[in-house]
């Protein structure tokens, strides 16, 4: 694997133009570390017959495959209440891979509602289980009053490697207002898996990133590490930052939080915990 799929996995973009939605739609051999992903781009992706769910959800294989027990069990230990009974889970942009039929399976153990929301796309690749899921298509957080007006507030909210396209597409302050907004007294919400430029960097610069970047290209290269210059686009200690301020102003507790070491992408990419008191 190059040292561009390592960028692109962290948010990159197609410099090519190569992400048509013909291409995402149809291409035998769509080259997801060099494609621009929108909402639109996913949707065309998830009807592309040639393509695994993984990459469906825009990951090459190696990224995901084998690692969701992992990443789900990280995602319990911030967000405990799944692993109660009876809550209203909301999960923004679930996809259509491993993650969310393991997520659909313990709300099934547990007695949770669980609402999905995405593309219709995405969502018909998902089961339909009677008492437990509910499936609203549409983008968040344009789609957010009919979430509130189907399901009132949510218990638990999460949002898993979503956020940079939410970024890119849109106003990051009205996802975070949305967020809270949906949010029941006392309930938690997990903008998880986000790719921060800065965090990469700072590991990219230290001897152990160096040694990383080596192995993972099989070359003598030395990692791409410039910090002075406009990343459009990117999401980075700033915008995090900001986010946190943002739902702390809203009423909220809001917390960076490292994901556990044995993620795949956890040298360079954080979790925004959110907490209504
Ligand atoms: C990288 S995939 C992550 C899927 C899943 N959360 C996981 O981690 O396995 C991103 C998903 O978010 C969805 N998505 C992107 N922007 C969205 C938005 N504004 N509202 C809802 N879903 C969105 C895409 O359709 C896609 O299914």
């Amino acid at each position: 694997m190059s040292s561009s799929s390592l960028n692109a996995a962290d948010g990159g973009h197609s410099k090519d133009g190569s992400s048509s939605l013909e291409y995402l739609q149809t291409g035998r051999d769509v080259d997801l570390a060099n494609v621009d992903l929108t909402f639109e781009g996913f949707r065309a992706l998830a009807r592309n017959p040639h393509l695994t769910a993984n990459e469906r959800i825009g990951f090459p294989e190696t990224y995901r495959n084998g690692f969701e027990e992992a990443i789900l069990r990280d995602i319990s230990a911030k967000l405990p209440a799944l692993l109660g009974t009876g809550a209203t889970i909301v999960d923004i942009g679930p996809g259509c891979a491993g993650l969310p039929h393991r997520l659909i399976d313990l709300c099934r153990e547990r007695n949770h509602r669980l609402v999905l929301v995405d593309s219709a796309e995405m969502l018909e690749q998902l089961p339909d289980v009677a008492d437990v899921t509910v499936k609203i298509a549409g983008s968040f957080p344009a789609i957010r009053d009919s979430i509130r007006d189907q399901v009132g507030q949510a218990d638990v909210i999460l949002c898993y490697s979503v956020f940079h396209y939410v970024f890119v597409e849109g106003n990051p302050f009205t996802f975070i207002d949305s967020i809270v907004e949906l949010l029941a007294d006392g309930g938690r919400a997990l903008i998880g898996d986000i790719p921060n430029i800065s965090k990469r960097r700072r590991f990219f610069a230290s001897e152990t990133g160096r040694r990383f970047h080596k192995d993972f290209t099989r070359t003598d290269t030395e990692p791409d590490v410039r910090y002075n210059e406009p990343n459009p686009g990117k999401i980075d200690d700033a915008v995090l930052t900001g986010l946190i301020q943002r739902a702390q102003a809203a009423g909220a507790d809001a917390y960076l939080m490292p994901q556990a070491p044995d993620l795949p992408m956890a040298n360079r990419r954080e979790d925004l915990l959110i907490i209504k008191a």
